[in-house]
């Protein structure tokens, strides 16, 4: 109920015009009943017994039944015309009310929350909440017509009101419990329907999986499974409907049957005249159908109710991360310098009560101006989430990060998105032209600057190569590309930005190693405007390590060990184990690859073809 109030509040222009459309509808169907009565006793009977017909009183008949359809059709417009108006702009605004919510939640809340959750809230969930806001101005007239159809059956006679007083609140009542029993049926439905495209999508994206694993036949028992009981349940969704259909339309003729006994009666008894027993029995038949959209809404409350819980959930959950006010000088071309100290970091668990274990302590490192410290460690040491807290994609939960010196919490959102600038460990491709891809339509970001970006992350060649060049669309339904090339292109566009501080997890790990060195080696030399960045590179290679000013030793959250590469070779045995073993590593994939490019057009995984 307090859904529905809410509605009314957010529009209740539109709902008035709704409602008032309904009552309109509403007041015609009785008035249309008493018409047709009026025909009947004043035009019909006498013309049987005279066995002529009077033009004028029929004349007349004809006028009031044609204004009455034509009021009724408004008033069904009108109806209509709100309540879908209504539906589908609550719809649109909760669903852009939810998603700019996603937007703002820090990533600690996203963590926590499947995709597929975040979805459906924003789709069928909005769509569930603001369902029965459709039937509900119909729902309103509905009642308004019950209480006026009750009221003209007093006045015309009390018998022929009693029966009307027995047959509505039965039909109410009746609706009331097909649709109580109804909606956990059709939740269920909905559910399976939701569960089955579910799979099928899965088995779809993990196509590759499934097919080379051999998984076809367990993935399609899956399907069938899910697929079955969703039969199941839809069967017994028109089981009830079978048992209940032919009662809701037998009532109101049991109605009319009710009426006409009752009505012989009192007609002989000469209480009523034959005008209003036409008037009342046919107004027993056009009730039956108007009354069903009150057991419509009562239906939907319940599915309403569940969605508006998920909804408020999402638009209710705090933890927003609040940005600060100071800025850094957005003219300083300098590099920045960035500075952890004594950080102490642990995800969010998944479930409150289960304790967060620490992925990150007492981690304290400097990336001074201009610098390059690399990050090394083993897989699962805490190196992306290090780089996440150097660009304040989460917060430390004690200990500071700062640049020049300012708390990252106490900087602008905007001063912080132009200072610095993460290459994800996983690139990601907007599905639009390589252009905005890179320039993300920030201000100040021209051709020439996408190009320069370009040039840096050693992408220009394929670029130029593309059919469009910079037109050319990419990512989901545009030109594929390989591992290496959307490495490069994601880190183009960290640079158009000229960013103070360029964070790269990783950020190369798919590109040729002499092309990596010779990207880092750039980047030394400048971001494209020439002021040269400051550098945090998570990284593996020996030539790129060494490249780096400082090497930063990480194992378990912890720093182990820092100095140069030269330094750590020679004093940390942990450090000189890992180095060796990618390298090795890194060799037979190299051996491969040779193999690959002798023999031409293989498997097309990881071919270079722009060098
Ligand atoms: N979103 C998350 N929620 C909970 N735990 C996480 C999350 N992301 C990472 N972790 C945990 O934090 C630890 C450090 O992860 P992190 O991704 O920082 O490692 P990494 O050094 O970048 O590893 P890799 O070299 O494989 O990229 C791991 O134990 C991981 O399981
Ligand atoms: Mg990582």
């Amino acid at each position: 109920m307090a859904v529905l109030g809410r509605a009314i509040r957010e529009q209740p222009r539109i709902f008035a015009v709704a409602v008032a459309g309904s009552v309109l509808f509403g007041s015609m169907v009785i008035a249309s009943a008493y018409v047709v009565g009026g025909v009947v006793g004043e035009v019909v009977v006498p013309a049987v017994a005279r066995g002529s017909v009077g033009v004028g009183a029929l004349a007349l008949a004809a006028t009031a039944l044609f204004g009455i359809s034509v009021l009724r059709v408004v008033g069904i417009f009108g109806r209509r015309l709100g309540a879908g108006y209504m539906q589908y702009r609550l719809q649109a605004a909760y669903r852009r009310r939810v998603t700019r919510r996603y937007l703002e939640l820090p990533l600690s809340w996203h963590h926590r929350n499947a995709t597929g959750t975040l979805l459906s809230n924003a789709n069928s969930d909005v769509e569930a909440a603001w369902y029965p806001i459709a039937p509900l101005p119909f729902a309103v007239g509905t009642l308004v017509m019950l209480v006026g159809a009750v009221v003209s059956l007093f006045l015309t006679d009390w018998a022929l009101a009693l029966v009307g007083l027995a047959v509505f609140p039965a039909l109410f009542a009746l609706n009331v419990v097909y649709s109580r029993r109804m909606a956990p049926r059709q939740a269920r439905a909905q559910r399976l329907r939701a569960e089955v495209s579910g799979i099928a999508h899965e088995s779809f994206d993990g196509a590759l999986v499934v097919k080379t694993m051999g998984r076809e036949a367990q993935e399609t028992d899956r399907f069938a499974a899910r697929a079955h009981e969703l039969r199941d349940a839809l069967i017994s969704v028109g089981r009830l409907r079978g048992v209940f259909d032919p009662m809701l339309e037998t009532l109101p003729s049991l109605g009319t049957l009710a009426v006409l006994v009752v009505g012989a009666f009192r007609l002989r008894a000469g209480a009523i005249t034959v005008t209003e027993l036409v008037s009342v029995a046919f107004l027993f038949t056009v009730l039956a159908f108007p009354v069903r959209a009150i057991g419509w809404v009562l239906a939907e409350l319940p599915r309403s109710v569940a969605g508006w819980d998920r909804v408020r959930r999402v638009l209710d959950a705090t933890g927003e991360m609040p940005y600060g006010t100071r800025r850094l000088d957005p003219a300083e071309p300098r590099p920045a310098t960035l500075a952890f100290d004594d950080v102490h970091f642990g995800y969010e668990p998944a479930e409150a009560h289960l304790p967060g274990a620490q992925v990150l302590g007492e981690v304290g490192f400097t990336v001074p101006a201009g610098k390059t410290v690399a990050l090394v460690g083993p897989t699962g040491a805490g190196k992306s989430t290090v780089a996440s807290l150097a660009v304040r994609l989460v917060d430390p939960d004690s200990g500071t990060v700062t640049l020049d010196g300012v708390d990252l919490r106490e900087l602008t959102a905007e001063s912080l998105a132009r200072t610095v600038a993460l290459v994800a460990q996983v690139p990601f491709v907007f599905d639009d032209t390589v252009r905005a891809n890179i320039s993300l339509d920030r201000p100040g970001v021209g051709d020439d600057d996408v190009w320069a970006a370009l040039r840096l992350a050693e992408a220009d060649g394929f670029v130029a190569a593309l059919p469009d060049g910079l037109d050319t669309m990419v990512g989901e339904r545009g030109t594929s590309l390989s591992g290496g090339q959307r490495q490069r292109l994601t880190l183009a566009r960290a640079l158009a930005g000229r960013p103070r501080l360029l964070v790269l997890d990783d950020a190369t790990s798919a590109v040729d190693p002499r092309v990596e060195a010779a990207i880092l080696a750039g980047l030394r030399g400048g971001t494209p405007d020439g002021a040269a960045a400051s550098i945090l590179v998570v990284a593996y290679r020996r030539a790129t390590i060494a490249l780096a000013d400082e090497v930063i030793y990480l194992e378990q959250g912890r720093v182990l060990a820092r100095g140069t590469h030269t330094e750590l070779l020679a004093t940390v045995p942990g450090y000189a184990d890992l180095v060796t073993a990618y390298e090795q590593a890194e060799q037979e994939r190299e051996q491969n690859r040779t193999y690959d490019e002798v023999a031409p057009l293989t498997s097309g995984l990881e071919i270079e073809v722009d060098r």
